[in-house]
């Protein structure tokens, strides 16, 4: 087993990684703050892994509650289903809410954690490659609203993250393909080495190599842990994990949400921002096309979806990451560094945009 330090102080957490944590009672009842529990999951995971948790959990009062699957059911009615269930069943302030899924159960039953009774104990056990190494490690919390993605959260950290590498085992590959955009992210924006080790690995990974699934997932753990520790609230260096998604959410919304998977748009977005990096001089060709190259290897998409170009500028203003100075991106400046830049040249980005299938050509 694997553990990276999230060091916040007093909100400080180990993530653990490794084979048959689900079952490992002695680690999990250790991030269990009292003797109640509700396990919040979704009607896929939960006949694949609840009885496992609860086994391991027994002893102790656990309730159970299971969400529709999707991120169309992300808001504030099957929030309410969690609600619902704690105070039925009279939760009070010393329950553990814990996060058996993906990122969508995550960020859900973590917003539940943050706000009721003002704040409860929440641990993550996060089942997909994307929550594994992104969603579930650095407390943003949230749901949508119809009128905006992840528009109504909070920050909340949680007191444990038990990453099960077998779960991975059960994940659609096309889920698992969507989480390497968020690995060769880390990679790209904070580890030249690591980035180089990825193109040796990608096949490896793909195949759920024990030994190198684990080391990715450590070492992008590690990575987000050391930015979040930085910046918690995201006033500076944490945007920089934003790599690629500006432009990825302008085409989810563009598409409508769920036709492209978070990780495919990211993929895309992260080859428009290595095209617009060498357009506006920031970035050598050589390393943009590696970070092209390797997102196209794993099956990610390197081109948005054509029909889109004429809206994704006025899709990307209205991202919650452009701030009143104006457009702002994270763009990259080598393999293993990316850096915020303020006031976009808008021409240059027309012209990432429009460059459809020619991006860095
Ligand atoms: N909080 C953050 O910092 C953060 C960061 C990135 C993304 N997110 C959020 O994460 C969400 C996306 O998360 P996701 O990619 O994990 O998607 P997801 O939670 O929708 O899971 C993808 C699919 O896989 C299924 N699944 C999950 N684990 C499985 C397993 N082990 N075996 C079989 N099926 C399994 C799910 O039921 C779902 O159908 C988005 O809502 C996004 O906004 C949050």
């Amino acid at each position: 087993m694997e553990v990276v330090h999230l060091a916040l102080g007093k909100q400080s957490y180990p993530i653990y990684i490794g084979s048959g944590l689900i079952s490992n009672s002695g680690l999990i009842r250790t991030g269990v703050a009292g003797n109640r529990v509700l396990i919040v999951t979704n009607e896929t995971i939960a006949p694949l892994y609840v009885d496992r948790l609860k086994d391991t959990l027994s002893g102790l009062d656990v309730d159970t509650v299971e969400l529709p699957d999707g991120e169309r059911f992300k808001n504030l009615e099957t929030l309410n289903l969690i609600f619902d269930v704690l105070l039925t069943n009279s939760h009070n302030r010393n329950t553990t809410i814990i996060a058996l899924g993906g990122g969508v159960v995550g960020d859900t039953a973590g917003f539940a954690a943050a706000s009721y009774q003002r704040g409860v104990a929440f641990i993550q056990i996060p089942t997909t490659l994307l929550s594994q190494v992104d969603s579930s490690v650095g407390g943003k919390t949230a749901v949508n609203h119809a009128l905006g993605k992840n528009m109504i959260g909070a920050f909340h950290q949680p007191r444990a993250v038990y990453i099960d590498t077998d779960t991975l085992q059960s994940l659609p590959k096309r889920e698992l393909v969507a989480g390497m955009a968020e690995v060769i992210k880390h990679g790209a924006l904070a580890d030249r080495q690591y980035f180089d080790w990825l193109e040796e690995s990608a096949e490896k990974l793909l195949s759920l190599e024990p030994d190198v699934i684990t080391k990715a997932i450590k070492r992008s753990c590690e990575i987000k842990a050391r930015i979040v520790a930085e910046d918690e609230r995201e006033t500076g260096v944490r945007a920089l994990l934003n790599l690629g998604h500006t432009f990825g959410h302008a085409i989810e919304n563009g598409l409508g949400y769920g036709e492209w998977l978070h990780g495919e748009a990211v993929g895309a977005g992260m080859v428009m921002a290595a095209d617009l990096s060498v357009r506006l001089g920031l970035c050598d060709r050589a390393d943009a096309l590696r970070l092209k190259s390797l997102i196209k290897r794993v099956g990610l998409p390197v081109t948005p979806p054509t029909g889109l170009q004429n809206q994704l500028l006025e899709l990307m203003s209205r991202d919650k990451k452009v701030s009143d100075k104006g457009m702002r991106l994270v763009l990259l400046e080598e393999l293993g560094r990316a850096r915020l830049v303020e006031d976009i040249d808008e021409n240059s980005l027309r012209s990432t945009i429009n460059a459809g299938k020619d991006l860095l050509k």
